[in-house]
């Protein structure tokens, strides 16, 4: 009981809204990234310093611009003037044009081209199917634009977690761990995700902050058939156990469904919905029972629906006598 009630005071906090950054001038967003923000009013052409290495102090160094384009400038470290959103990828050679090291200089705009909005889910969604640590964010990319991730920033702003990030193999999300994520203590502070989309020289970041528990929603229940009357319902695999300690609540709605035509648990019924904690259910003939869970402390979403249609009771098959 009392982890009960621990529970649910671990699930009152709620969803922040995604913010957006900016700063000033230019920065490094990773090894031989620097950004440029051409966000700010009147400001189209932004002079960076860049520097070859260290280790060429002195040196005579060549730069190119794109790899084809060979600047008048020359040293170890040169001034790049950014003009509009137009970055670059300069390169330095050593006097035998030999390649040593490069920048890649981009430009951050406040357009939101590379990735798009969508009504219900904002521009990167996140989300799990358990409290494990483990989290799932994806995203719609935009129309005429060939956008890839160039980073990926995931902390708490207390420092104390190990959040790592990768894509995923079809290039459409990305999945996390947090090393440091106990489903048994408070989350005090939210994740706070930034995601670097990048496209041609141009970069736009995205985002959000949220808590695991805000963002789990269950995998689909499986439901089972105890008799004609009845049929039992399963916690998802991926659900944390013990499930007396990570409770789900269970929506569940009859519909009719006419014969031939595709049975929808989606669909808007005038059948009433109920919400029970019980495994067990009572099922009428002929309808489809459908049922969906939730965490039942934490205000997260709903699982998608898991449907079932009782047969009409069929005749026992008789047991294939074997020839002798
Ligand atoms: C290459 O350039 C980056 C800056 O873009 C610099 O941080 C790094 O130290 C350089 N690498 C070497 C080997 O000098
Ligand atoms: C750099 O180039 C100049 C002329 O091109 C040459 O006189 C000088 O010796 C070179 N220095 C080094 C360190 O190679
Ligand atoms: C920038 O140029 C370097 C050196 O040619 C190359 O290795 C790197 O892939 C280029 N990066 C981009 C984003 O074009
Ligand atoms: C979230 O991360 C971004 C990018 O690292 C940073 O600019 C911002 O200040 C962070 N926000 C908080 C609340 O820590
Ligand atoms: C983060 O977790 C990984 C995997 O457990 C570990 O290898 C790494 O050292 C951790 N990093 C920090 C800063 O704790
Ligand atoms: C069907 O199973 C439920 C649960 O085990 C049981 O309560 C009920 O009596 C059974 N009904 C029939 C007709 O066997
Ligand atoms: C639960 O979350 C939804 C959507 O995030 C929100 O509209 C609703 O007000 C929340 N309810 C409570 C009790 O916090």
């Amino acid at each position: 009981m009392f982890l009960l009630r621990l529970r649910t005071l671990l699930c009152l906090y709620s969803l922040a809204v995604g913010s957006i950054q900016t700063s000033e001038s230019f920065w490094k967003l990773k090894p031989n990234v620097l950004v440029v923000d051409v966000d700010v009013k009147g400001v189209n052409r932004v002079e960076v310093p860049v520097i070859c290495g260290e280790a060429y102090e002195g040196h005579n160094i060549t730069w190119t611009k794109n790899k084809d384009k060979h600047l008048e400038a020359q040293g170890n470290r040169i001034t790049v003037t950014v003009e509009g959103w137009k970055g670059a990828n300069y390169s330095c050679f050593d006097n035998e044009g030999s390649y040593l090291n490069h920048t890649l200089v981009l430009a951050q705009w406040s357009f939101r081209k590379i990735i798009r909005n969508t009504p219900e889910k904002g521009y990167i969604h996140c989300a799990t199917n358990n409290y494990g640590g483990l989290f799932q964010c994806s995203w719609s990319w935009g129309e005429n634009r060939h956008g890839h991730i160039t980073h990926i920033e995931a902390i708490r702003p207390d420092g104390g977690s190990n959040i790592s990030c990768s894509l995923d193999p079809e290039g459409k999300s990305i999945t996390c761990l947090d090393q440091d994520y106990c489903p048994y203590a408070e989350e005090l502070e939210r994740i706070n995700l930034t995601v670097y989309f990048r496209s041609s020289f141009v970069v736009e970041s995205y985002n959000a902050k949220f808590y695991i528990m805000n963002i789990v929603k269950p995998d689909m229940v499986a439901i089972s058939r105890i008799n004609h009357t009845c049929v039992e319902v399963g916690y998802p695999d991926s659900w944390n156990t013990p499930s007396s300690y990570f409770p789900l609540i269970f929506q569940v709605k009859e519909i009719r469904c006419r014969k031939r035509k595709k049975c929808d648990c989606s669909q808007l019924s005038s059948i009433e919905t109920y919400h029970t904690q019980s495994l067990q259910l009572p099922v009428s003939k002929g309808k489809m029972v459908c049922v969906r869970a939730k965490d039942e402390f934490c205000n997260s979403s709903w699982s998608e629906w898991s449907q079932y249609k009782c047969k009409k009771n069929r005749k026992q098959r008789k047991p294939k006598l074997k020839m002798l």
